[in-house]
C-alpha cells in the first residue's frame, strides 16, 4: 500500500518556497495516495520560539493546507505534538543511530554556525525525529523541497538499520518524491541562497499572505544582473537570479522553464517581473485571502486539527506497539 506523509514546521512566514516545493505538489497527489500532511511543532522547538507565535503560526500553516486544497476529510491535517507516537518512536530509533550519520547533515551545520557547542540537543537529534514522523505512519513516500532530500536519506538509512538490527522488515524505506523547477525555490535578493523562512531580508521572499502591492514590490525589487534574459537554457550559465526568476514564472504558470524562456528570451527584466506579479498575484493572493478567512475562524482550525490527530494516532500508535515489541519492550 502507498503512503504519503510530509509536514511543514510552522516558524512563521511560509513563503512561495513552502508552496511551490511542497504544499501545492500535496494536493494533486491526495486523488492517488493515502496522504499524511503534518504541522511539525516540535521540530520548530529546536529553535527558540514565542510560545503565542508558535500557536498562531501552527493554525496560519493548517489553514494554507486548507487554502492550497488539502481536503481534510480525505486527508489526515494535525499537528505532531497531538500524536505522541512520534517521539515514542524516535527514541527507539536514536538508539540505533550512529552520531556520524548525524554529523554529516548540512542542516545542523548552517543552523548551529559557528557556536555549535550552544547547539541544543534536538536541532541536532532532529532528523531522527523527522525520521520517526515518517516512518510511524510506515510511509512509503515523502514530497518535499530538495533541502529535505538529505534528512530522507538519513530516514531511508535509520528504517534500514533497525529491519537490519532486528532481522525484520518492519519499515519499508520512504520514496522522497521531489517534484521538477520549483523544488529549489532561490531568494529575490541572492540567487545562490534558497528562499528561506528565517533570511533577515523581507524581500528576500514571496510569503503566502502577502498583498498585491506587497508582491509586485518585492518582484520589482527582486535583484537582477545587467543583462537581457538570456535566449536559450544554456545562457543561463552564472546567471542564478535569472534562472530563479524563470524558474518561479514555470511553476506558477505551469508550463516548462524552456516555454517560460521562449516568451521572454531577450527581453528585459522589467518586462518579466510585471507578468511575474500578475500571476503571483493571481495564485499566491487567492491562497492567502482564503487562508485570513480561515484563520478569522481558529475554533474551526482547531477541529481540523483535533479530527486529524485522531485518526493519525490509530495509524501510528499500532506501528509503535509493533516496533516496542520487536525492540523486546515488555507490555503486559
Ligand atoms: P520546512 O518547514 O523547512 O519546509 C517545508 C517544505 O517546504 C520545502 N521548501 C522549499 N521548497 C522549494 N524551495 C524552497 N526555497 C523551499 N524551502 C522549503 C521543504 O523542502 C519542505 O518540503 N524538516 C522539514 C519538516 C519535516 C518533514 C518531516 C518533512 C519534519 N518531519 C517528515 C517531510 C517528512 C522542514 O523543516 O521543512
Amino acid at each position: 500500500m502507498n503512503r504519503i506523509f510530509s509536514g511543514v514546521q510552522p516558524t512563521g512566514n511560509l513563503h512561495l518556497g513552502n508552496y511551490l516545493g511542497a504544499i501545492r505538489n500535496w494536493v494533486k497527489l491526495q486523488k492517488d495516495y493515502e496522504c499524511i500532511f503534518c504541522i511539525v511543532d516540535l521540530h520548530a522547538l529546536t529553535l527558540p520560539q514565542d510560545p503565542a507565535e508558535l500557536r498562531e503560526s501552527t493554525r496560519e500553516v493548517a489553514a494554507a493546507y486548507l487554502a492550497a486544497g488539502i481536503d481534510e476529510k480525505r486527508t489526515i491535517i494535525f499537528n505532531q505534538s497531538m500524536v505522541g507516537a512520534h517521539v515514542e518512536l524516535a527514541w527507539l530509533l536514536s538508539c540505533l543511530t550512529p552520531l556520524g550519520w548525524l554529523n554529516r547533515m548540512t542542516q545542523f551545520k548552517e543552523k548551529a554556525g559557528k557556536e555549535r557547542d550552544l547547539a541544543g540537543l534536538g536541532l541536532y537529534a532532529y532528523p531522527v525525529l523527522m525520521a520517526a514522523d515518517i516512518l510511524v505512519y510506515k510511509a512509503t513516500h515523502v514530497p518535499v523541497g530538495e533541502d529535505q532530500k538529505q534528512h530522507l536519506e538519513l530516514a531511508r538509512d535509520i528504517a534500514g538499520a533497525f529491519n537490519r538490527h532486528y532481522n525484520c522488515d518492519c519499515f519499508p524505506l520512504p520514496e522522497p518524491q521531489i517534484f521538477g523547477t520549483a523544488a529549489r525555490v532561490m531568494s529575490l535578493r541572492d540567487g545562490t541562497r534558497k528562499m528561506s523562512k528565517s533570511d533577515v531580508s523581507d524581500y528576500s521572499r514571496i510569503n503566502l499572505m502577502d498583498d498585491a502591492d506587497l508582491i509586485a514590490r518585492k518582484f520589482r525589487r527582486a535583484k537582477t544582473d545587467p543583462e537581457r534574459l538570456p535566449l536559450s537554457p544554456e545562457g543561463f550559465q552564472a546567471r542564478p537570479e535569472a534562472e530563479n526568476l524563470i524558474g518561479i514564472y514555470s511553476a506558477l504558470a505551469e508550463i516548462s522553464p524552456e516555454q517560460a524562456l521562449e516568451r521572454f528570451a531577450g527581453q528585459n527584466f522589467s518586462v518579466l517581473k510585471e507578468e511575474l506579479s500578475e500571476l503571483a498575484i493571481t495564485v499566491i493572493g487567492a491562497v492567502g485571502a482564503e487562508m485570513r478567512r480561515l484563520l478569522s475562524d481558529p475554533s474551526h482550525i482547531d477541529k481540523v486539527l483535533k479530527n486529524g490527530a485522531e485518526r493519525a494516532a490509530a495509524i501510528a500508535f499500532p506501528i509503535l506497539r509493533e516496533a516496542q515489541e520487536i525492540c523486546g519492550l515488555l507490555r503486559p
